[in-house]
């Protein structure tokens, strides 16, 4: 039986064991093919992306863009400046304007509910690439490169270590429960997941204070301590969060000397991670973030070329 197709890509939680596996073997083929053939198939060719940006990005910018660049269609970015989303004009009448000129669209939002009314009154499929709440191309990319790096998702454990209630952290909770990947939050009282976020979970989560969380763990995963929109708690999160650095002491913790180091970037060098541990021999980093072009562009053959999950 194939797979249900998606209708849009905001949440993790929105979608199946099944659904989630399908993109991770579609990013797979299309990955294998550009590798193998410096190249893909133009699958999108006549389809186009509106990226519609709220806040800065490196990675979600490039990677949807030269992801639609590789299978043939074509992308542009909407600055936070020329749209005002929320401001010059509702959600709510930008995605039904964008929806007669384009055939998907990519949203970086402040607040997650403006996602939600994209979905509600646009007709195009709609990709959240990060809210306040999730962000789940991340999540799609990080389960992605685990899976290739380790060989498997099922019954290995990823701790993750700093501000364990984010937008990060909620992403790859949510796809941890759709593979079977374990996980163990360690993180100071007051930013650990919302207990709506570990109950919609599916996952086999561990939450805890101590350092020792992270015995045993095949991966060890950080994230900033202010994410962006967070920066009026910046002085009450540095007083928390720094013995939850993700140095080499924390590694040798782990007492797993093969143990993958993560980090969905960008990083504060100094803070959340060491340039040690950053650019150590465990690190995946920048693996992880090439990921993204894959992961992604396994999201926008499904939602906007209709090629079927596996
Ligand atoms: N990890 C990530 O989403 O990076 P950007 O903010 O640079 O897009
Ligand atoms: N948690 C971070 C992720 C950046 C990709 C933030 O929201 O700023």
């Amino acid at each position: 039986m194939s797979v249900q197709p998606l209708c849009h890509f905001t949440g993790i939680s929105d979608l199946s064991s099944e659904q989630f596996w399908g993109l991770l073997k579609l990013a797979r083929q299309l990955k294998d093919e550009w590798t193998q053939s410096g190249c893909n198939e133009p699958i999108l060719a006549g389809k186009s992306l509106a990226m519609l940006f709220e806040k800065p990005s490196l990675r979600t910018r490039v990677s949807f863009e030269m992801g639609m660049q590789h299978l043939g269609g074509y992308a542009f970015y909407l600055s936070p400046a020329e749209v005002g989303l929320g401001t010059r004009e509702s959600a709510a009448d930008v995605i039904r304007v964008l929806s007669g000129y384009v055939d998907g669209v990519m949203a970086r939002v402040f607040d997650h509910r403006q996602i939600e009314e994209m979905v509600e009154w646009g007709s195009v499929p709609i990709i959240n690439g990060l809210s306040d709440y999730s962000h789940p191309c991340q999540a799609l990319a990080d389960l992605f490169t685990i899976w290739e790096e380790l060989g498997a998702l099922e019954d290995k454990t990823l701790a993750y270590v700093g501000d364990g209630a984010n937008n990060v952290a909620t992403s790859l909770l949510m796809a941890a429960g759709k593979v079977g990947l374990n996980v163990r939050v360690v993180a100071p009282l007051g930013y650990v997941p919302a207990a709506e976020v570990l109950n919609a979970a599916e996952a086999e989560v561990e939450v805890t204070d101590k350092l020792d969380g992270v015995s045993g763990a095949d991966v060890l995963y950080t994230d900033v301590w202010v994410s962006m929109g967070d920066e009026d708690e910046q002085e009450e999160r540095m007083a928390v969060l720094p013995p939850y650095q993700l140095n080499e002491e924390l590694v040798q913790r782990s007492e797993n000397e093969d143990v993958l180091v993560m980090h969905c970037l960008p990083a504060h060098r100094g803070e959340e991670i060491t340039d040690k541990v950053a650019d150590g021999d465990r690190s995946v980093l920048f693996p992880q973030a090439h990921n993204r072009l894959h992961a992604q562009k396994a999201v926008l053959a499904h939602l906007l070329g209709g090629v079927g999950l596996p």
